[in-house]
């Protein structure tokens, strides 16, 4: 089990302790593939889920995982609530968990909101993104799904290629990735690259373009322009950026034959990714998101079941 109440991070979590997270999702993803995807793990536990932010994969995953571990599932949308009426985040929390939930799941655009709210309840609190601060699940998700096709971390060489400024995936992967053994190297325009971000650790370098590096990588991540959280333009177009920063056969060509193309998603076609990338084998985009249900499932798991 993991002996910590919340997961807000991957800079504070141990190698240890991803390392069992990792482990623990291969027995999960052996539960997705039975015909019953169900075990009674967390049967009596609620996990209520609360999006302050828009989100396909991240939220759908959880609540799956939840459901697949047999815990019940409550679902807040910030929209639909007494929110709209004046009420605070955290009198929302409180008079959510006066209904007495264990874990609350939390995407806010306010950076330390997920920390915030573990500050004030006795519920687990798992950060689904806050801000550009940090977004620990899909790192970890991203993370296995490199383990499982690479069947090793250590000694990776594995890039990052978009927006790393406003990312809260690539913060997230610059706690994790190096930690496990992963070489880490930023690519894009300067505008959205953190100055002296290679000093945070030896395993991270930073280049200006794909052809630089593209030879020498097993793993290439793209990220979408963070465009909510920008606000003045970075680049002077979309066409040029693609030109410069997307992916595309012709530059893949000179890329080993195994390497794994990959995006947290939502992907913008014709900008981090040319549509001819879509139907080839080296693009685990869909294996990433049913690996979320599993990671999550994992996570879960470590969290609540000895609660
Ligand atoms: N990758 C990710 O966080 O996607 P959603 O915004 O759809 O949850």
């Amino acid at each position: 089990m993991l002996k910590r109440k919340d997961l807000i991070s991957t800079k504070d979590l141990t190698r240890e302790e991803a390392e069992l997270i990792l482990e623990t999702t291969f027995g999960m993803k052996e539960i997705l593939q039975r015909e019953v995807k169900k075990v009674p793990s967390l049967k009596g536990k609620t996990v209520a889920t609360l999006f302050f932010e828009p989100s396909t994969r991240t939220r759908t995953s959880f609540e799956l995982a939840a459901k697949r571990l047999s815990a019940d599932v409550v679902s807040f949308t910030a929209q639909a609530s007494s929110m709209t009426k004046g009420e605070t985040v955290r009198d929302t929390v409180k008079n959510i968990e006066a209904m007495i939930v264990d874990a609350f799941v939390i995407r806010h655009r306010s950076e330390g909101i997920p920390n915030f709210i573990a500050g004030i309840t006795d519920a687990s609190v798992i950060n689904a993104g806050d801000g550009k601060h940090e977004h620990p699940t899909q790192a970890l998700l991203d993370t296995f799904t490199i383990l499982e096709r690479k069947k090793k971390l250590e000694g990776l060489n594995i890039a990052i290629v978009g927006d790393i400024t406003h990312s809260r995936v690539a913060r997230s992967h610059m706690f994790l990735l190096p930690k496990l053994g992963a070489n880490l190297i930023f690519v894009g325009p300067k505008t959205m690259i953190p100055k002296d971000i290679e000093k945070v650790e030896p395993r991270i370098k930073v280049a200006g373009r794909i052809e630089e590096v593209i030879e020498d990588l097993d793993v290439i991540i793209f990220l979408r322009i963070q465009l909510e959280r920008i606000e003045s333009p970075l680049i002077s177009s979309l066409k040029e950026y693609h030109n410069h920063f997307g992916l595309n056969l012709t530059k893949l060509k000179r890329a080993k034959k195994d390497i794994i193309i990959m995006h947290p998603g939502p992907v913008n076609w014709g900008v981090e990714l040319a549509p001819e990338i879509m139907n080839l084998e080296n693009n685990v985009i869909l294996e990433q998101v049913t690996n979320g249900v599993a990671v999550r499932m994992a996570i879960l798991f470590l969290l609540l079941s000895s609660r």
